[in-house]
């Protein structure tokens, strides 16, 4: 039992397997967005942004509920070999990345409803929109979706840069703890 559960020194299955699914849906979603925004207009584009709005709506959901567990079951604390700055640094940087791929979700949402591209889930459920059609708002939400992804990928690039750094140079166990036993061994 206890290992699916966050322990002092290591993420649990759990939250492993929310990160690991979390980040693969976003390293889809990336690209996805990319190749479905530049197509012509065509049915094409519209089934592809389809799967783009389903993708996004579920990494959505996914992130609430790794905000959730997280709330459930606390993360182990950080090493107490970082300096306390980069605790800090650590700490606002998790929080930047639960917090916005839920805004930038949430503005891609709006965007859809907004331009009147409502989303149904997979072909299989019909989500309501956030608001009615607007025209004239519809331009702004978009913005807002590029500048909260761009946003989002420079996150992940520091992100993984950080993990590199532990992995490589620090040799701490900081990247071990959320891959599951045995995967890296400890130095
Ligand atoms: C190759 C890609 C990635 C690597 C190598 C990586 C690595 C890591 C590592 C090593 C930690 C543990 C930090 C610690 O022990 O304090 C972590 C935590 C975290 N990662 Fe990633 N990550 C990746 C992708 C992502 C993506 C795409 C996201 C999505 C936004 C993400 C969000 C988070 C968050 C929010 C935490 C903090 C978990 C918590 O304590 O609640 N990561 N990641
Ligand atoms: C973390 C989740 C998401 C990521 C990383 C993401 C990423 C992207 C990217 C990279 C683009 C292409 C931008 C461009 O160059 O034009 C895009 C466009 C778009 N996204 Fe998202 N997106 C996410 C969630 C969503 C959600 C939840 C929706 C709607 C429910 C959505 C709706 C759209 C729409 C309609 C476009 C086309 C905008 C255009 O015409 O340029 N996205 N997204």
């Amino acid at each position: 039992m206890s290992r699916f559960l966050n322990s002092e020194e290591s993420y649990g299955i759990i939250a492993q397997v929310l990160h690991w699914g979390v980040a693969a849906l976003i390293f889809v979603q990336l690209p996805l967005g990319l190749y479905a925004a530049n197509l012509p207009v065509s049915l094409a584009r519209l089934r592809w942004l389809s799967y783009h709005k389903s993708l996004g709506l579920t990494i959505l959901v996914l992130v609430l509920l790794r905000l959730v567990w997280r709330w459930i079951d606390a993360p182990p604390p950080l090493p107490g070999t970082l300096a306390r700055r980069e605790r800090c640094a650590a700490r606002a940087m998790h929080r930047a990345l639960y917090l916005v791929p839920v805004l930038a979700t949430l503005a891609g949402w709006l965007y859809a409803s907004a331009a009147g591209l409502s989303v149904n889930w997979f072909g299989v459920l019909l989500i309501p929109d956030l608001i009615a059609k607007n025209t004239e708002l519809a331009p702004l939400f978009k913005v807002l979706h590029h500048v909260l992804v761009g946003l989002l990928a420079l996150l992940l690039i520091g992100h993984i840069g950080a993990a590199a750094r532990h992995a490589l140079v620090l040799r701490d166990n900081v990247m071990q703890r959320i891959l599951p036993a045995g995967w890296l061994e400890k130095k």
